[in-house]
C-alpha cells in the first residue's frame, strides 16, 4: 500500500527530472520546482510521502523478521522459491537504497532544508526596482554588480540564478523581503558534469531498479490483482515501468555529461 505510493512518486519524479534537459536556462524545471517547494497540497503529499517511506520500511523490517523466524526450512537449507528470493533481494537493496538516498538528500533536498549549502536564485521584481543600489551596503551593492557581469541575471531578466551562498546570503541581508530559494537546475547541471558524481547516480538508478522489479508486483498483489491469469501481464508491466524509470532518471546526468 505505502510501497505504491512511493512507485507513483518515482514516475512522477522521473517526468519532472525531465523538464532539466530543457535548454532553456532552467525556467520550466525552476517553475516546477518552485511549485513544489510553495504548493500546499504538495507539502501534504511530501509529508505523506515520508511517512510512506517510513511505514513501508518498518513493515518490510517486521514482516522479513516474522519471515525468518517461522521459517523452519532455512535450517537446513536455504529456500530457493521465487517470493523468498525476491524478498531477499528486496531487503538488501531497500538497505542499499536508504544509503543512497541519504547521498542524494544531501546533493538537493537538504539544501532546501537549509542543513547544506547550495546554489541559489531569486525573483528580480522582487528587489531590483527602480535603483537597486541606491539602500544597500557596499558589500551588497558589489555583490550585486558582479553577479551581473558574471552572467547569473536570466536573459529575460527575470531571475537572478546560480547564486552561491554567501553571495545569496549577503543579497538576503539587503533585500530582506526578496524570496530566495534552491537553484536545483543549475545545482544538477553542475553535479553531473563530474564524471564520478554521473557513475554514482547511474549505481543509485540501478538499485532502485532492482529494488522497484520486486515492488511492482507487490503492489499488485496489496490490491488483490495477483490472480495466476494476470501474473503475466503484471510481470510485464512491472519490467516496463522498471525500465521506463531507471532509464528515465538515467538519461538526465548521461545527457548532461555528454551533450549539454
Ligand atoms: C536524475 C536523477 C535525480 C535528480 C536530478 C533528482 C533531483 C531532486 C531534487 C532537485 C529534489 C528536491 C526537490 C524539491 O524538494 O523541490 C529531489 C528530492 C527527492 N528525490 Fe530526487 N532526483 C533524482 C533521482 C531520484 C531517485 C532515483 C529517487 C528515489 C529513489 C529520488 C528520491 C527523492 C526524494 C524522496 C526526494 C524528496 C521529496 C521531494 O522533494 O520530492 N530522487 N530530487
Amino acid at each position: 500500500m505505502f510501497g505504491t505510493f512511493l512507485l507513483v512518486f518515482l514516475l512522477f519524479h522521473m517526468g519532472a527530472n525531465l523538464f532539466i534537459l530543457v535548454d532553456d536556462g532552467g525556467e520550466a524545471y525552476s517553475a516546477f520546482c518552485h511549485f513544489m517547494g510553495t504548493n500546499k497540497i504538495v507539502k501534504i503529499a511530501e509529508i505523506m510521502l515520508f511517512g510512506c517511506f517510513l511505514l513501508h520500511m518498518c513493515l518490510a523490517t517486521y514482516l522479513w523478521i516474522c519471515n525468518r523466524k517461522t521459517r523452519p526450512e532455512r535450517y537446513h537449507q536455504p529456500s530457493r522459491t521465487k517470493t523468498a528470493k525476491g524478498s531477499k533481494l528486496a531487503m538488501v537493496t531497500g538497505s542499499l537504497l536508504l544509503v543512497l538516498l541519504i547521498f542524494h538528500f544531501y546533493d538537493f533536498y537538504f539544501v532546501k532544508l537549509h542543513f547544506v549549502k547550495g546554489s541559489y536564485m531569486v525573483k528580480v521584481e522582487d528587489f531590483l526596482v527602480n535603483d537597486p543600489t541606491a539602500n544597500i551596503s557596499e558589500e551588497a551593492s558589489i555583490t550585486l554588480t558582479n553577479a551581473i557581469n558574471d552572467g547569473k541575471l536570466s536573459d529575460d531578466m527575470k531571475w537572478m540564478k546560480n547564486l552561491t551562498y554567501s553571495e545569496k546570503e549577503t543579497l538576503q541581508k539587503a533585500f530582506p523581503d526578496a524570496e530566495f530559494e534552491p537553484d536545483f537546475y543549475n545545482m544538477a547541471r553542475e553535479k553531473f558534469s563530474h564524471w564520478h558524481i554521473v557513475l554514482c547516480y547511474l549505481v543509485f538508478f540501478f538499485v532502485v531498479g532492482l529494488h522497484i522489479r520486486h515492488g511492482f508486483e507487490s503492489a499488485f498483489q496489496t490490491f488483490g490483482l495477483n490472480h495466476y491469469k494476470y501474473s503475466k501481464l503484471v510481470e510485464v508491466l512491472g519490467i516496463i515501468y522498471c525500465w521506463i524509470v531507471c532509464l528515465g532518471f538515467a538519461i538526465v546526468p548521461i545527457c548532461v555529461f555528454f551533450v549539454l
